[in-house]
């Protein structure tokens, strides 16, 4: 438990402007902030926060609370979690071990672990000759199986449960979690005949089974763990823990349907791959997602399902203020099948080359009409104006509308009309909505009887870093780190950010290049390759005997990525806002104000997982 005493000092502590703002953007007007409501779908800030009273209240869909309970909702955590995140945001130690969350569950963790022992085995003995079979026919081979632990339920067997009960554990609780059956003859286990694939929670614990069967045809393809006490589906996603790391490593991350999607795209080297397993996105799962990236690609089977699945998904996303990006695969195949048939350079191609959520809906509303059929058409387009009204940015609105204008053979000038009749609508039941509901939390007052205190003023308004010095450090705290430890230069091999400064470009390259023929970065051994080139030589010097080392940390070295990697996509949005300028190509425009849009998001993304 956490104290008392540590409770109160952070609750003392808390500027609930500066939590907030460390999840969405907060505009100050008046004496409160305003910003885009997290907890609904929200295209006009209705979030009001105040400083003073350490509230939030949103006055559209009338969530409200304090910081803690913000963060509760927004990370979706206990109580206890959500001051955990706040006492390290505010650098307040809580004793973690004591703050450990526990459940009594350990001796069911314990089962499963036993029991994916067991069903691998199984896959190695004489009588999994057939399964092995099967999966290596679909290109599974050795290493992949022992990585996601794939294993193999006999035939008409009750060996795992018998075995379970000879180690003590007792029928109820194999039966509980879904391992035994219970019937007049006794008990059995629950998989039979079937290949066995572990499913694992956020943590990475074995929490069920997904079976699939191999050589019989006329059951159902995969038999999957009821919902049990540790196997919670919607709160899981296939292969979270693991695809973590490559999450933040790539700042993107992938959702398919099936686990075998994303086993298949796991052993061609991509990583940042998650599976719904078939179900729809539950809102749990979109936090899950949230958490790890907010640039995220739907890339679902290729046939009409999935196409449904990906508008669901995709809306699911949009709900919680996430924008994703669609690959539609073609012929209807599923992203395994789309890997194995056209290879995996194809398959990232369509990756990169993924659309937006906005096309992709465009797309979908006209299957299945006839847009020569007035009232297809119609219907068409006031799905499309609904949409439309919801882009936020005014240019890509308008873009958007001509582009649609073009291809249905409706002017400019009548769509743009009906939006605007729709944002009318939308404004006069807004204002009903507030006059009905008057708030003192969104009253604005004088906002500058602060004037009187200067040392308030300063406080409400972050203080400015200076630019520069921001990515110098960066760049000298990575580099600190790759002078010290050959590992990280290792890791940064292929994720080398792009450094600002060229001095430091040379260095971090110099640094590159030495360790990878030395095998060591020994600093005596590297200043004297360096030997003549002067200002390398200085700069290592400055950099390994500088006094900010001290507050230099490890940790903080994917921190340091993002704040250069941030430095060249605000670079690279700056040059596209110049070329959106002079581009007469309506495509080409829209492609830019895409490309910025998206590139902006990346931007947020990165500062977002940047701790305040
Ligand atoms: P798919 O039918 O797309 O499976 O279902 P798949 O990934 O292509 O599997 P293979 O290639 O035929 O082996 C997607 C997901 O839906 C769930 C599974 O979790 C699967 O990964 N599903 C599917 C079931 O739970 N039961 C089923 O009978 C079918
Ligand atoms: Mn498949």
């Amino acid at each position: 438990m956490i104290s008392d005493e540590i409770i109160e000092q952070i609750k003392k502590k808390i500027d609930i402007v500066d939590v907030i703002s460390s999840y969405i953007p907060l505009t100050k007007k008046g004496r409160n902030y305003f910003g885009l409501c997290p907890f609904h779908d929200d295209h006009s800030p209705s979030m009001s926060v105040s400083k003073e009273k350490g509230i939030y209240t949103c006055f559209v869909c009338g969530a409200t609370g304090n910081a803690i309970t913000f963060v509760m909702n927004y990370e979706n955590v206990s109580y206890l979690e959500a001051l955990k995140i706040l006492g390290e945001k505010l650098g307040i130690n809580l004793n973690l071990n004591t703050y450990k969350k526990k459940d009594n569950y350990d001796h069911l963790y314990e089962i499963y672990e036993f029991s994916n022992k067991f069903y691998q085995n199984n896959l190695n003995t004489i009588a999994g000759h057939e399964a092995r079979d099967y999966l290596k026919n679909r290109g599974i081979n050795e290493d992949i199986i022992k990585e996601f632990k794939v294993g193999l339920a006999l035939g008409f067997d009750k060996s795992l449960t018998k075995l379970l009960i000879q180690k003590g554990y007792k029928e109820q609780d194999l039966i509980d979690i879904g391992l035994t059956n219970k019937n007049d003859y006794g008990y059995q286990d629950l998989f039979l005949n079937r290949i066995m694939f572990p499913l694992w929670n956020t943590e990475g614990k074995i929490i069920g089974y997904s079976g699939r069967i191999y050589n019989q045809t006329d059951t159902s393809k995969y038999i999957n763990t009821k919902e049990t006490v540790i196997f919670k589906k919607g709160l899981n996603l296939y292969n979270y823990h693991r695809a973590r790391n490559a999450v933040r490593m790539s700042g993107s991350i992938i959702i398919m349907e099936g686990f075998m999607d994303v086993i298949r795209a796991h052993s061609v080297g991509i990583y940042n791959v998650v599976a719904t397993m078939g179900t729809a996105l539950t809102i749990e799962q979109a936090n899950l997602i949230k958490k790890l990236s907010h640039n995220v690609i739907l890339c679902f089977d290729g046939d009409k399902a999935g196409n449904k699945a990906t508008f669901a998904c995709g809306n699911e996303l949009v709900n919680i203020g996430i924008n994703p990006k669609v690959v539609r695969l073609e012929s209807n195949l599923d992203p395994d099948e789309y890997i194995i048939k056209f290879g995996v350079k194809k398959f990232q191609e369509k990756l990169d080359n993924c659309i937006s959520f906005l096309d992709f809906k465009m797309n979908y509303y006209k299957e299945g009409k006839n847009l020569n059929n007035n009232e297809d058409l119609s219907n068409y387009v006031n799905e499309i104006i609904l949409e439309v009204k919801n882009i936020e940015d005014e240019i890509l609105r308008e873009l958007t509308l001509k582009k649609i204008s073009g291809e249905i053979g409706i002017s400019f000038e009548t769509l743009m009309s009906k939006l605007f009749n729709e944002l009318n609508n939308d404004t006069k039941a807004l204002i009903g909505q507030t006059i009905g509901n008057v708030d003192e939390n969104i009253e604005d007052t004088n906002p500058y009887t602060y004037d009187f205190k200067p040392k308030k003023v300063v406080k409400t308004f972050r203080p400015k870093v200076s630019v520069t010095n921001k990515y110098m450090k960066a760049e000298r705290e990575i580099l600190y780190f790759m002078l010290t430890d050959k590992d990280l230069v290792y890791k940064l091999k292929s994720d080398l950010p792009y450094f600002p400064t060229q001095i430091c470009r040379f260095l971090a390259h110099e640094i590159m290049y030495f360790v990878e023929k030395y095998d060591t970065i020994a600093s005596s051994d590297f200043l004297n390759y360096l030997n003549s080139k002067t200002e390398l030589v200085n700069l290592v010097g400055e950099i390994l005997d500088s006094n900010d080392k001290k507050k230099y940390s490890i940790e903080e070295i994917p921190d340091c990525i993002n704040v250069l990697k941030n430095y060249n996509l605000k670079n690279e949005i700056d040059r596209l806002n110049a070329l959106l300028k002079t581009e007469s190509d309506l495509e080409k425009k829209i492609e830019l104000a895409n490309r910025i849009m998206s590139l902006k998001m990346g931007v947020e993304e990165n500062e977002r997982n940047q701790n305040v």
